[in-house]
């Protein structure tokens, strides 16, 4: 029997919710309706004496816009910590640190009067190209999960809010704000949902976001499959949510569903058919009145935590530190030939090739942003540390905006080069190659940075190759450099972090948290990436990342997990029991490590489960359960890891539950997925069978993209056609309206006016997201925006007008 919480936080939190229920009670109709939307971008409303509270942005460092508000991050926010983004720090495999950083952003948002920080987010990067990869955590929903829970503790032990995102399956930007996923119901639970669900038992976080995107057909932030069947009563949420921005499509429907506040306000847009619903009876008065208690008891708990606490004082400098200790420990060393540490002797000369050396690429673009309380270089950080006996040369070798180089730069680059005792190149992805709004059409690097480093590696062989960048890229000249260090996006203290890894000031604490494929095409999700306009088919079920690779027996490049040390370790042989039955059954795996090296440094222990018997087809392995141990050189720790039943279940379904099946399993103990050190056979007893309709769509996909058959079985049901782009609707998109002459006509005067709000002064980059989010934008999130300018019901009949004039082309 579990203890019941009576630590100060869970107290008020009661006296919260009996206070809500009460001021809820007293309010009409009509101020219920009012209350569960926002009142304006990032305040929910004033409620009987309290003052509305404030959500911001974003995962890794807090976006508290002043003045003018966005959501794309043109608008200039107040200088907050940047940390490194999700990307890096689910590289680092450390819920601990990730629970302190979480912590550390929690205060800032509290310092700065914020309720509830917009992260984190996790969903599962099925395609490298995503847009927002840099945003999420990895491809396996464990670690995802676990790492996201870990930043909601820490983000809400300081009394702020969090807010897992986007629920769910938003994994792509590219059509996001109304493509309908279709997915099989198991992979949609093995794969995209296990990580929140995870996080929601693991974190308990105040909200979730909702998603801009369909699944099989129903909205999001209106599926009451999600948002209550399956949040509510299986995983046991207890808090409010939120609409993605601009994401509402029905708000009756949604409050029905089980979605609490729409954001942002949309200016009463909806109330009249909220109140409409209420009337005929298609909403009932118990769901308002569910919803308006939720916002109710978020604004009296923000409240009354701050008021426990303080809003407190931010040690700017101690959070930078932690910044620069996040980002080496997300940093992974992919390859190293002895090269690395560096150690550069007296009156050597090391050359630092790369513009991102003093304007680094530490974050990506949109709405999580920060603007940073400083920013490190790696050239200046790394002239400091190595002193004045050390020559340190440099060339930009590329512009830092665009990747590309010019012949002079490549030439005076490769001289610099050729000059130097040692080399290190940063190269990666310039800021507009990864951004929310768009997705990536390659998982290249420019091709002038691919030859920038094939340029350098010809003149000097003892080069290190840094990478700047958001996600998996492709690397042909992987083989070429003496050392490989993936430092992905570091914060704002990247640049020092990096000097600290080079020089081993720090050790290298990264493994991937994504596979990276030799290509692009070798992916089954390419096949069906990003899908048409209106429609994306997950065809390769679970067959993502890791999933894939090991399942096909294709190598992929760097496979997931993988990281190397400035230290090596001893694995002993492990122990593994197996206690009860069933849905009871727990699996306890121990094993010991050792540092055998000369130096102190970090290793993770990766625990997989290859099924040998199974009625369905699984992947290879999956990531079960996982630690990160510190040893100092010559010390040992023994681990231990429990995995219960859930981990080693398959989804039914027939029955739309989880199954145990009874049978012979192989825990496998790995340094990566492609590098298992001990691997032990277990038996799990279980009279739990997959029942008949689960099995008939058994066969796992030939090519592990199923055919349209395969497809139709793991559905089962026929494949939907995807939505058509004619006739208009309110939800057509701005770029829908090019197909006619009167909807390029709206599509124009709508532009100049969100122009005139929002992007007038936008820098290149900004402009570029502005308008890749602006053409996907659905007519009715128009509406919305426009605050009462263009209402819902006069939209329809422009709508209408389109629809009646679209024979003029
Ligand atoms: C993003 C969210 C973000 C919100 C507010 C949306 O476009 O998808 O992640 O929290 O804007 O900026």
């Amino acid at each position: 029997m579990t203890e019941p919480d009576i630590s100060p936080a869970s107290t008020r939190r009661e006296a919260c919710h009996a206070q809500a229920t009460s001021l809820v009670q007293a309010l009409s109709t009509p101020e219920k309706i009012r209350l569960v939307s926002g009142a304006d971008f990032w305040h929910t409303e004033d409620l009987a004496g309290y003052a509305g509270i404030m959500l911001a942005d974003g995962p890794h460092g807090l976006r508290k816009q002043d003045g003018a508000s966005d959501h794309v991050g043109l608008a200039d926010s107040l200088p907050a910590t940047c940390f490194p983004p999700a990307v890096t720090l689910g590289s680092s495999w450390d819920t601990t640190l990730v629970e302190e950083v979480g912590a550390a952003l929690g205060r800032e948002a509290r310092a700065q009067g914020v309720g509830v920080v917009l992260g984190p987010g996790l969903n599962i990067k099925r395609h490298p190209a995503g847009g927002r990869s840099f945003e999420y955590f990895s491809e396996d929903p464990v670690l995802s999960g676990t790492l996201a829970g870990a930043m909601v503790r820490g983000i809400q032990s300081e009394g702020t809010g969090a807010c897992l995102k986007h629920f769910a399956v938003n994994n792509q930007e590219d059509n996001r704000m109304r493509v309908n996923v279709v997915v099989d119901d198991r992979t949609l639970h093995e794969l995209y949902l296990r990580g929140f669900e995870i996080a929601v038992r693991e974190g308990r976080p105040w909200t979730v976001m909702s998603s801009y995107n369909m699944v099989n057909g129903v909205h999001t932030g209106e599926s009451r499959e999600l948002l209550t069947a399956i949040l509510r009563d299986t995983w046991g949420f207890d808090g409010l949510v939120m609409t993605d921005w601009l994401a509402t499509f029905n708000r009756a429907q949604a409050l029905d569903a089980g979605l609490d506040l729409e954001m942002p306000g949309s200016g009463g847009a909806w109330d009249k058919e909220v109140a409409r619903a209420l009337r005929r009876g298609d909403l009932a008065p118990e769901r308002l009145d569910a919803a308006a208690t939720r916002v109710a008891e978020l604004i009296v708990r923000a409240h009354a935590e701050r008021e426990a606490r303080g809003s407190g004082v931010i040690d700017v400098d101690a959070h930078h530190e932690l910044a620069r200790r996040a980002a080496a420990a997300g940093t992974v060393l992919l390859s190293n030939n002895g090269l690395l540490p560096l150690a550069p002797a007296q009156g050597t000369t090391v050359a630092v090739i790369g513009a991102f050396a003093t304007q680094p690429r530490y974050q990506g673009a949109g709405s999580s942003q920060v603007n940073p309380t400083r920013v490190d270089t790696f050239l200046e950080a790394f002239r400091t540390q190595v002193g004045p006996d050390v020559t340190v040369t440099f060339a930009p070798g590329y512009d830092a905006a665009t990747g590309s180089s010019s012949a002079d730069q490549v030439a005076v680059a490769r001289d610099v080069a050729a000059g130097a005792d040692t080399v290190i190149v940063l190269v990666g992805l310039p800021a507009s190659a990864e951004s929310e709004g768009y997705d990536r059409t390659t998982l290249a690097l420019p091709a002038d940075q691919d030859a920038l480093v094939t340029a350098i590696t010809e003149v000097n062989a003892r080069t290190v190759v840094v990478l700047s960048n958001g996600s998996a890229v492709e690397l042909p000249w992987a083989e070429a450099p003496g050392a490989l260090v993936e430092a992905y996006l570091g914060g704002q203290a990247s640049g020092s972090a990096l000097a600290d890894v080079i020089l081993g000031v720090r050790e290298p604490g990264g493994r991937l948290a994504e596979s990276f494929p030799v290509h692009a095409s070798d992916l089954p999700a390419q096949h069906n990436w990003p899908g048409s306009p209106t429609q994306v088919q997950y065809r390769e079920g679970l067959y993502v990342g890791y999933r894939f690779h090991d399942t096909a027996g294709m190598l992929p490049r760097f496979p997931f997990g993988h990281g190397l040390s400035y230290t090596t370790f001893a694995w002993s042989r492990p122990k593994v029991t197996v206690t009860g039955e069933g849905a009871a059954t727990q699996v306890t795996a121990t094993i010991t490590i050792k540092n055998t090296g000369t130096r102190a440094g970090s290793e993770v222990v990766q625990l997989y489960v290859h099924d040998v018997e199974s009625t369905l087809h699984r992947p290879h392995q999956e990531l079960v359960a996982y630690t990160k141990v510190f040893l100092e050189p010559g010390a040992s720790e023994r681990v231990t890891l429990t995995v219960d039943a859930d981990a080693l279940a398959v989804w039914d379904l027939g029955a739309r539950h989880r199954v145990v099946e009874g049978g012979e399993l192989e825990v496998r103990f790995a340094a990566s997925s492609a590098d298992v050190r001990a691997a032990v056979s277990i038996h799990v007893t279980s009279d739990a069978e997959v029942t008949p309709r689960a099995a008939v769509a058994a066969a796992r996909p030939a090519s592990l993209v199923a055919s349209d058959q395969e497809f139709t079985a793991m559905l089962g049901h026929p494949i939907p056609a995807a939505a058509a782009l004619l006739p208009y609707t309110v939800d057509s998109t701005i770029e829908d309206l090019s197909q006619t002459f009167t909807g390029r006509l709206l599509a124009r005067i709508v532009r100049r006016a969100a122009g005139d709000a929002f992007g007038g002064d936008a820098d290149p980059q900004s402009a570029v997201i502005f308008d890749a989010m602006f053409r996907q934008m659905p007519l009715r999130a128009v509406s919305m925006a426009s605050q009462g300018a263009l209402a819902m019901h006069h939209l329809r009949r422009v709508v209408g007008l389109l629809n009646a004039t679209r024979w003029i082309r």
